[in-house]
């Protein structure tokens, strides 16, 4: 990939197209492109339709203006960057990947996305279209390097556009493009978002399936059928859908549930096995925005009579496994420091999660050792209990039957959920209620008898 990259700049060089960008990458770039250097996506939109309306609906066109970003960036992480030296690279750093316009044209902070600046566009057509690779051997904290003009990075060799000029450049389609903004290292050297190094190490990434084959899948079309393109067999769908699509939730994680035996009287006892899976990420589960994101079994038995027992998971003993069992616990003491508040308690680690469910996560600490949803504000974790692509965990449930269970058949419900930020968070903080309210990942049911 190394090879690719110094090739085509040097095509850049020769052609003569913007100088001054290549090579200059991470943090070295901040101010060192102008707003006009890039095109709209309204621009791209007159001819690339289906391509705009679908972009239009990923995260990353609303990357900056997405309600949630612009609450933790302007009251919680600017405030801190502005006080705190250790964290002041964030209040530039936020925005390489969030309103990477405005970091590479130096408008820093940007003005609200209420005010309408160029900020609004986020990761635009022409910001990921321009990025002609990345600079050292990780890709990492919005270390692209970005040669915008006239000349679109793009997939094929011999088409032609009325509009630009065309440079098949495979750095587009690979993880490490991706990896560029889906991997983060916070200013306490920790890596807080890995996606890209989670899927380097998986099934998937060894059979060849990449970032795009999952999130920007191949179907047959014309990216530009009004001006002169041409049919392909495999025009990539931008649908980059991830957490905030409810059907790419769904059935990621795949939950399976059995009794250790099919009969069982009254007041005796039996173990609940649950295998859980990630089944269809190519990394985590969760990944990326892992301090925020919650996902958890939940396991309930209910009697032929209809009564309920909701049954919390057996603990396993490893090191920092309370973090994995929902309890009453308080957190993110943090939010308290950098809000300047005394005597903030903390917020309910768990949110919404039923006390005794397990919880599949990577625990975020800050530098006292408290969970933090402040990813920047990282200086250590706790053990990585997430689900990593095709690994199944077993789980397993005790349960001493009770004396007055009803006789017959007891039908045990094993879900998984999966909520973007932790509730208690989301309502301190004013987030819509939207990126809370679970998403049923998996489910199945198991049966045994108790005998009359
Ligand atoms: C006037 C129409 C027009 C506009 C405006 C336009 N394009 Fe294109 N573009 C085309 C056509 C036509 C093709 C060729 C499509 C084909 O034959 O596959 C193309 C191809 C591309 C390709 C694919 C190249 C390849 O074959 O791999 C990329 C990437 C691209 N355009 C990006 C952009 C971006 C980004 C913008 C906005 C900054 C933009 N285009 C604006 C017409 C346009
Ligand atoms: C997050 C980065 C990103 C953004 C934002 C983005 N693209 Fe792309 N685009 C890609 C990648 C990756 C590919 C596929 C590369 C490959 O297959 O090697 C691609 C492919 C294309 C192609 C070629 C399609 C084909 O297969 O013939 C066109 C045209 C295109 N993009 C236009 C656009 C337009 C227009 C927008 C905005 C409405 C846009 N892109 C936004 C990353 C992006
Ligand atoms: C084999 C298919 C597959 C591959 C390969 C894959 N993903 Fe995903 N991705 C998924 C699925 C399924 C989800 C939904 C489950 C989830 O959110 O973890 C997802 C979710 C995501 C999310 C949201 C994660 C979260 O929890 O907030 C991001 C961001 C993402 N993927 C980016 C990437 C990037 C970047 C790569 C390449 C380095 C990649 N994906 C590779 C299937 C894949
Ligand atoms: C210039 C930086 C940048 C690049 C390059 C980039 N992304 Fe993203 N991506 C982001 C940001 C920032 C977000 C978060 C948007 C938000 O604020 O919610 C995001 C969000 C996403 C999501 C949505 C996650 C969700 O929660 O629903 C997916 C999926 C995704 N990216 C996949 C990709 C893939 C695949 C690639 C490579 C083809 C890629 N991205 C390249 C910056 C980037
Ligand atoms: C290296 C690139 C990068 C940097 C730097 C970065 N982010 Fe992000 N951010 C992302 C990506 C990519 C996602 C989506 C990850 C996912 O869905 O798993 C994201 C997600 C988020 C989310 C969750 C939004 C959602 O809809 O899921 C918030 C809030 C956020 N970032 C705020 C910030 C703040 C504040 C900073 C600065 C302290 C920051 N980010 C720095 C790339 C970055």
């Amino acid at each position: 990939m190394k090879r690719t990259l110094v090739l085509l700049t040097s095509i850049i060089f020769i052609g003569g197209a913007v100088i001054l960008a290549a090579g200059v990458a991470g943090d070295a770039a901040l101010g060192t492109q102008a707003y006009e250097n890039f095109e709209s996506d309204e621009v791209c939109a007159e001819c690339h339709v289906d391509i705009a309306r679908q972009h239009e609906q990923n995260l990353m066109s609303q990357s900056f203006t997405h309600e949630w970003d612009e609450i933790e960036y302007y009251e919680l992480a600017l405030p801190h960057a502005e006080r705190i030296a250790k964290v002041a690279g964030i209040k530039a750093g936020c925005m390489g990947c969030h309103a990477p316009l405005a970091f590479l044209a130096g408008d820093i902070p940007p003005k609200k996305p209420s005010e309408g600046t160029r900020a609004n566009e986020g990761v635009s057509c022409d910001l990921c279209h321009s990025i002609t690779g990345f600079e050292g051997d990780v890709p990492f904290n919005f270390n692209f390097i970005v040669s915008p003009g006239e000349i679109k990075q793009g997939v094929r060799t011999g088409t032609e556009s009325p509009h630009h000029k065309i440079a098949a450049n495979p750095f587009l389609g690979s993880a490490e493009f991706c990896g560029t903004c889906h991997n983060e290292k916070d200013p306490w050297g920790q890596w807080v978002k890995a996606t890209h190094l989670e899927w380097q190490k998986s099934p998937q990434a060894k059979a060849g399936i990449t970032c795009i084959d999952c999130h920007s899948p191949k179907a047959a079309g014309n990216s530009a059928p009004e001006s002169g393109g041409a049919d392909h067999s495999d025009v990539r769908q931008h649908l980059f859908h991830g957490a905030h699509d409810q059907g790419k939730l769904m059935g990621a994680a795949e939950v399976r549930i059995h009794p250790s035996t099919t009969t069982a009287k009254a007041g005796s006892n039996l173990v609940l096995t649950a295998t859980v899976v990630n089944a269809k990420a190519g990394h985590a589960i969760p990944s990326g925005s892992a301090e925020e994101r919650v996902v958890w079994l939940h396991v309930v038995a209910t009697d032929s009579k209809g009564r309920a027992f909701h049954l919390p998971v057996d603990a396993k003993g490893f090191e920092g496994e309370n973090f994995t069992i929902a309890s009453d616990t308080l957190a993110y003491q943090d939010i308290g420091d950098i809000k300047q508040l005394k005597d903030f308690p903390g917020l309910k680690r768990d949110g919404q999660v039923p006390a005794g469910d397990r919880i599949f996560r990577l625990p975020y600490l800050d530098p006292e050792g408290r969970m933090t949803v402040a990813q920047w504000n990282t200086a250590t974790f706790g053990p990585d209990y997430r689900l990593h692509p095709l690994e199944a965990r077993n789980e397993t449930f005790s349960w001493t039957l009770p004396s007055d269970i009803a006789a017959g058949q007891v039908t045990v419900k094993a879900e998984v959920w999966y909520s973007r930020l932790v509730a208690s968070v989301a309502s301190y903080l004013g987030i819509p209620n939207e990126e809370v309210t679970p998403v049923l990942m998996g489910v199945h049911e198991t049966h045994f008898t108790v005998g009359g």
